[in-house]
């Protein structure tokens, strides 16, 4: 059924220990620092952010690519925090990912087909003529030719290319796919055939996204919620239509100023963001935002907001734009 919650995550956390050098001493970098979300059946819940929030961490601990520091993750009724590698490798096959590049994740020596029938040699027992079958009814659905089956990887144009990545993920018959900028690396005429495809896709397999992009104007059809990221963590969440319309945190509505809007008569409030995302090595006290923020205030240099309900939405701040 759509709608329906097949992943949960609660308070992820991702710190990696990194080298300063021969004198210093090994410092936290709290990549991840405790989000909660849940995936739903049918629907996108999008990630937003700046380069380095911590995007496509979630996206490997979303995957089992890694395993948090701490907080849950939760798929279907199995919490795969600390799940054997068999009950992770059973998992897998119900998630799958979608790179930026798909270049690096097809290899340049093997044919389209069988870069498709891979997934199913090593995890069915199909038997070669249903595996070419299979392989050629996927390829016919991400809107390539029968005749593709026999090419390499260059052969093709970055949004064919696309479409393989998405045909791959898709041969396992997944329950969730994690989108980590897949439209990014596309040039604008080609983004919108691929984001029709993925919400096409997504319609005929009832599958559950997370598509992550660092700009808000590529999730504003695709997304059903929305969270923005700031530095390893949510700093607003809420469904795409409050988040366009009626954006609470500062930073929501710095990241919006910055997309572009059909309407150039629409007058629009532009607010640049002061100086650059600070190191997650040493990120500044209080509200980690509160250096670049132009709503600051003393409090905001000496707490972390915690996130609550404002107008529907989640919010980290302590002055958030009311409506
Ligand atoms: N294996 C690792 N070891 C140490 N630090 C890491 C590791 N992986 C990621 N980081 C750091 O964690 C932070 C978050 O990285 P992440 O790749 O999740 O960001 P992102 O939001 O996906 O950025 P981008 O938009 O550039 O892809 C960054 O500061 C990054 O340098
Ligand atoms: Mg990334």
């Amino acid at each position: 059924m759509s709608g329906e919650v097949v992943l949960q995550a609660v308070d992820l956390k991702r710190y990696y220990e990194v080298d300063r050098g021969t004198f210093k001493k090994p410092a936290t970098l709290k990549a991840l620092d405790g989000a909660s979300f849940t995936l739903k059946k049918g629907k996108t819940l999008a990630i937003v952010g700046e380069s380095g929030c911590g995007k496509s961490t979630m996206a490997r601990l979303v995957t089992m690519i890694e395993t948090p520091t701490s907080g849950q993750l939760i798929i279907g009724d199995e919490d795969v925090s600390h799940a054997s590698r068999s009950t992770r490798s059973r998992l897998h096959k119900k998630v799958q990912i979608v790179f930026q590049d798909p270049y690096g994740s097809l290899n340049p020596r093997q044919k389209i087909g069988h870069s498709l029938e891979e997934p199913l040699l090593v995890n069915t027992s199909m038997k070669k003529a249903e595996r070419r079958e299979a392989a050629l009814k996927m390829i016919r659905l991400v809107g390539l030719r029968p005749e593709h089956y026999d090419r390499y990887p260059h052969m093709f144009s970055g949004g064919q290319r696309q479409r393989i990545a998405v045909a791959r993920a898709l041969m396992l018959n997944p329950e969730i796919i994690v989108l980590d900028e897949p439209v990014s690396a596309l040039d604008v005429s080609i983004q919108a055939q691929i984001l029709n495809l993925i919400a096409d896709l997504q319609q005929r397999f009832d599958l559950a996204y997370m598509f992550i992009s660092h700009d808000l104007s590529v999730v504003k059809h695709i997304a059903d919620e929305v969270m923005v990221m700031y530095l390893g963590k949510p700093v607003e969440t809420g469904s795409r239509e409050n988040i366009f319309a009626r954006p609470h945190h500062p930073y929501t509505r710095a990241l919006l100023s910055a997309t572009p809007v059909a309407d150039p008569f629409r007058n629009k409030e532009r607010i640049v963001l002061r100086g650059e995302l600070p190191s997650p090595i040493a990120p500044p006290s209080g509200c980690t935002f509160h250096p670049r923020c132009p709503s600051m205030t003393e409090k905001c240099t000496q707490a972390s907001p915690e996130l609550r309900e404002i107008e529907g939405c989640m919010v980290a701040c302590y002055h958030p734009k009311t409506y």
